[in-house]
């Protein structure tokens, strides 16, 4: 009888999320259990807890997924899951906190393809400003583009203190140079807007970050993405079902939150149906993320 795919949530939070419980099982999984309040020191025992109860060839019918809503934690996990294998013995080890991974991936991956059809170039130097980059979906868009070679700043909504502070965790965990301001005040934005050409708004929902006043004083901006589905939207003139459409009053192309949502919905489904399919234990995060919705942008 082939073995049961069973997953195993954890969480260091009250609450496994109730959305990928639904997008695990919908995907394919035979069990799903929850584990909260999970502490990093904690993986490596539950992780070979799992590994051990099942031979060796059964591994790769064995998945755990990290949740939570702190990306540098879930990578610390994935790690520590990864390093608490004992082969033959393993597991599909897969995060996506806050559905972050999949998101951030199917916002650059959208971005990417509007660029590359309607504007004639790609995210190797594009210069990019990321608001909202404190936040799980902001810190990982970041990572992502800046790996693809794109020239990228984080800004700030209160100080560059916690910017700065996450660009040089991304340069120690991934090697990638990335920028921080300052960008409380309107005028603070404008000066960064001057020189920007891609804008990824990734700011808590319901939070306008930008307004159309300060889109119209960025004279090289090609496309701004927005995650925001809740309103008003994170871009002023930005639809959540844009994908390309011209904001107004710019010659900038809009991206928006149900078009980038599509793409994510299909990338966080395929990687769970991955690991099901998969013969060979697999980790998974924003980059497999990336490589995926690149394939699941709709064609413009
Ligand atoms: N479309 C989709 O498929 C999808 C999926 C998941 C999430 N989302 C959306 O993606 C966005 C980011 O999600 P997240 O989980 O990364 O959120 P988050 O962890 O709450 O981060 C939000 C970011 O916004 C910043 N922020 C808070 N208040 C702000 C303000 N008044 N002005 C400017 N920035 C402010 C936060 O800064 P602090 O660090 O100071 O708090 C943080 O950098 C949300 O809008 C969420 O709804 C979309």
């Amino acid at each position: 009888m082939a073995a049961k795919n069973i997953l195993h949530m954890l969480t260091p939070h009250k609450h496994v999320s109730p959305f990928d419980v639904n997008m695990a099982a919908d995907a394919g999984f035979d069990v799903i259990v929850p584990y909260e309040a999970v502490t990093l020191e904690e993986v490596g025992d539950l992780v070979q807890d799992a590994i051990f109860s099942r031979p060796p060839h059964d591994g790769a019918s064995t998945a755990i997924f990290f949740g939570g809503d702190d990306a540098v934690l879930a990578l610390d996990m994935i790690d520590a899951a990864k390093n608490a294998l004992v082969p033959p013995f393993g597991t599909h080890v897969f995060a996506d906190p806050q559905g972050s991974f999949t998101t951030a991936a199917a916002m650059v991956a959208c971005t990417e393809k509007v660029l590359q059809a309607k504007k004639g170039r790609g995210l190797k130097g594009a210069r990019i400003a990321v608001f909202g980059a404190t936040g799980v979906v902001g810190y990982c868009a970041a990572v992502i583009a800046a790996l693809e070679g794109a020239e990228v700043t984080l800004v700030g909504h209160n100080g560059v203190e916690r910017v700065q502070a996450r660009a040089d965790e991304m340069k120690q965990r991934f090697g990638v140079d990335v920028a921080a301001v300052n960008g409380a005040s309107d005028a603070e934005k404008a000066d960064v807007l001057k020189e920007t050409e891609v804008v990824f708004a990734a700011a808590k929902a319901g939070v306008r970050v930008l307004t159309a006043s300060l889109l119209s004083g960025a004279p090289k901006l090609l496309a701004a993405a927005d995650v925001n589905a809740v309103p008003p939207s994170g871009i002023e003139g930005v639809d959540v079902f844009d994908l390309g459409k011209e904001i107004p009053g710019t010659a900038a192309l809009g991206i928006g939150a149900l078009a980038i949502g599509n793409v994510k919905y299909q990338t966080e489904s395929g990687l769970f149906k991955r690991m099901i399919a998969s013969d060979e234990v697999l980790a998974l995060d924003f980059r497999d993320a990336f490589t995926l919705a690149r394939t699941l942008v709709p064609e413009l």
